[in-house]
């Protein structure tokens, strides 16, 4: 009888939870955010609720589309903490009135109950790299778009990237589709560590999402070769 009351106890735990978890979805399909990357952050999500990090860090956070998108999937998974590192300043990368972000964020973070799974980190990459020293499991690279700042932030961050962790880069089909920013160098630093060997798929949606791994080839699955 003990048991019976235990197992119903912890189910209705459950129920409870996963209609918190709905409540959450639903806001963030209804709500929508001033971004680039539109029903593509699902993809983050799925990654993240599948990978199980206990580290992710995202580079360039705006008003937390992906951030909150990210952290949902770490409430879900009950486990993992998001680094979000964005200076929260006019840069060339902003998304139209989305300059002082930081209120926007930690609103949004609130609402949506995601406080817990998002250190906010108010730097650039650079300033964030300098006293980094933890694997990093999820790697969203959002930021300076620029051909030199996502080279950067790449060699910043990749060396703590695991073996079998993701980097997921937005806006790498630019170029494919003659969009005309000459200061976009996002799609051609991609296209290098493709043709480096690194393994890259690219979902041609909403700009494009490259996932990429930092072991040229990728990680070795089997011995017997
Ligand atoms: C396109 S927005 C990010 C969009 C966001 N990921 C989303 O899902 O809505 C680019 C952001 O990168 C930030 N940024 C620009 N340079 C940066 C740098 N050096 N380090 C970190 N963030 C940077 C900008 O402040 C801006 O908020």
């Amino acid at each position: 009888m003990k048991k019976w009351f235990q197992n119903q106890r912890w189910k209705n735990r459950q129920l409870r939870h996963q209609f918190r978890m709905m409540a959450i979805r639903l806001g963030l399909v209804t709500r929508g955010m001033n971004t680039g990357m539109g029903e593509s952050a699902w993809l983050l999500h799925g990654l993240v609720r599948s990978l199980k990090p206990e580290t992710c860090v995202e580079i360039g956070s705006a008003q937390g589309w992906s951030t909150c998108h990210i952290g949902l999937a770490l409430r879900e998974n009950f486990q993992g903490q998001l680094y979000a590192v964005d200076p929260h300043l006019p840069t060339a990368w902003n998304d139209v009135g989305a300059v002082d972000s930081l209120p926007i964020l930690t609103r949004n973070l609130r609402r949506f109950g995601l406080e817990k799974c998002v250190s906010i980190i108010r730097a650039t990459s650079e300033e964030a790299a300098r006293d980094w020293d933890r694997p990093i499991d999820f790697l969203l690279i959002d930021g300076d778009h620029s051909y030199e700042g996502v080279k950067k932030d790449w060699t910043l961050f990749s060396p703590h990237l695991s073996p079998f962790g993701v980097a997921v880069f937005h806006d790498t089909t630019w170029d494919l589709h003659g969009a005309n920013r000459p200061d976009m160098g996002v799609p051609r630093f991609v296209e290098e560590l493709r043709r480096a060997g690194h393994p890259v798929i690219t979902i041609d949606r909403d700009c494009g999402l490259s996932m990429v791994q930092k072991i040229p080839g990728g990680v070795p699955l089997s011995a017997t070769f």
